[in-house]
């Protein structure tokens, strides 16, 4: 991880140039101009996380933050390393999608090497710099994470499983759940869970620890050591993935009727695979939760289903990566009942390389779900279909995935490689998993024609 931190810092050197000297054999007419074209297409797709709150470490916003990265903008855009939009557009797309066009990045690569003529700045409209990553509608609750989480600044990626308990006084419809980022630079993505207690099987919610560190707990002791058990010792109800958060990404509501669930008295956010990014310097994060109640009883609940690690089917062969190898593994579902599908994640770790998922029909036809030919680990996103997506009962479900184990990898986190492999389901990083969740609703007519833009 170390080696690409510094690749990618050796680039901004190598790169940090400014513009080229204008070439005069273009002549105005086709002259790109940064207040006429690059303005538009930067603030739209990039200024959300390049601006002075946002995630990203530096701004794009005015002309003067813009045309000094001018040549390590057109390198990024050219390799697609930005905006992160790691799933294939010619494969399929999807609600949330953010990507450019081969055109935009065509025009970006002309502005660069033509000197990066300023064009007419002073009509430009500033953009409105809001992180579209939260809604601004009035939640009817903000539940915070109990204590500040110190991030020790010593350079390396954090992966934590928290705990955030709340009470509410009475039973309560869910609309939405939005998770708000304390600190934008650190926090990378979370994915939260709801454990519901009844109220007669647990005593407290503040027994054992508010979080542990992934990397450095068994998966099947992490329940435990942050007292998330029932009294008795059994597994209380867990509602999954209500609440997802990555750098950028939009949140949203379902459409009317979707989604949506009833909780309790007690309950536990349970923030599987908190991630934060290396840090130089200690930091801490107060991040919190704003909750949106339902007024009408939900009547068609998401649902999800996991397949590959810990999952439904299994990883074949048995995912174990030699070193020094690259090595591709399959799973395979039979789906048995009409589902409609809301969102697509696919997960694997730190050398992840390629990864494919399609269903195939009873009837033979192909439903691509999505494909990523370069994993990235860092862009851990939840692929939402721009419609519902219907897979009929009997279809089967392909997943292909590429793990690369080799020294070339920059992704490697060992040197000299070391033999990787799922171990018990350990969510450690430097263990592998591979797997495939969707989230679904069971399958209405006209599910096909709901729009999730
Ligand atoms: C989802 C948030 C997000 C969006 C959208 C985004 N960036 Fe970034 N960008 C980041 C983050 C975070 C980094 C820091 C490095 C990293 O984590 O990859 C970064 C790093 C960069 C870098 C430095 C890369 C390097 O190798 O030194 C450049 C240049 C850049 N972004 C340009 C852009 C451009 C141009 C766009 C729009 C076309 C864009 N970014 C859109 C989050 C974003």
């Amino acid at each position: 991880m170390l080696h690409k931190l510094i690749q990618i810092l050796l680039l901004g050197i190598f790169l940090a140039v400014s513009c080229s000297e204008p070439n005069s054999t273009v002549s105005s007419a086709e002259q790109v101009l940064f207040a006429e074209h690059i303005a538009p297409i930067i603030h739209q797709n990039c200024t959300k996380c390049h601006n002075p709150n946002g995630a990203a470490p530096f701004s794009l916003v005015s002309y003067d933050d813009i045309a000094p990265k001018a040549k390590l903008i057109a390198y990024v855009t050219e390799k697609r390393l930005m905006p992160p939009w790691p799933a294939d557009p010619s494969y399929t797309h999807f609600a949330n999608e953010t990507y450019l066009t081969d055109e935009q990045i065509m025009l970006i690569k002309r502005w660069s090497e033509e000197g990066c003529l300023a064009g007419d700045t002073a009509a430009l409209v500033q953009p409105e710099i809001v992180e579209k990553t939260w809604s601004k509608t009035k939640p009817d609750l903000i539940v915070k994470i109990p204590e500040p989480i110190k991030v020790p600044g010593n350079n390396s990626d954090l992966f934590l499983v928290v705990k955030v308990p709340f009470e509410l006084p009475k039973d309560t419809i869910i609309r939405a759940i939005e998770f708000v980022p304390g600190n934008k630079r650190l926090v990378h993505h979370v994915n939260t869970h709801i454990v519901q207690f009844e109220p007669n099987k647990k005593r407290s919610l503040h027994e054992g620890k508010y979080l542990v560190n992934q990397d450095q707990t068994k998966s099947t002791q992490i329940h435990k050591e942050l007292g998330l058990l029932n009294d008795d010792g059994s597994y209380a109800p867990m509602t999954p993935s209500v609440s997802n958060y990555l750098p950028g990404a939009q949140f949203s509501f379902y459409p009317d009727e979707i989604g949506g669930f009833r909780i309790g008295k007690k309950n536990a956010f349970y923030l599987n695979d908190m991630h934060f990014g290396p840090s130089a310097i200690e930091q801490k994060d107060s991040s919190y939760y704003k909750i949106y109640y339902g007024t009408k009883e939900p009547k068609r609940p998401v649902k999800e289903f996991q397949i590959g690690t810990l999952g439904l089917a299994p990883v074949e062969p048995a995912l174990v990566v030699p070193a020094n190898e690259m090595k591709t593994f399959h799973i395979k579902f039979n789906v048995p009942s009409d589902i409609s599908i809301v969102n697509i994640v696919p997960h694997m770790h730190l050398i992840g390389k390629r990864f494919w998922a399609y269903a195939i029909k009873p009837s033979g036809d192909t439903i691509r779900l999505i494909r990523i030919n370069d994993w990235d680990f860092r862009w851990q996103y939840f692929y939402m279909p721009k419609t519902m997506l219907k897979i009929p009962r009997g279809s089967t479900i392909y997943v292909e995935g590429d793990f690369d184990n080799r020294a070339s990898n920059p992704n490697n986190p060992f040197s000299p490689p070391r033999v990787i492999a799922e171990r018990e389901g350990s969510m450690k990083t430097t263990d592998e998993m591979f797997q495939l969740i969707l989230s679904y609703v069971s399958y209405q007519k006209g599910d096909e024609f709901i729009s999730l833009e």
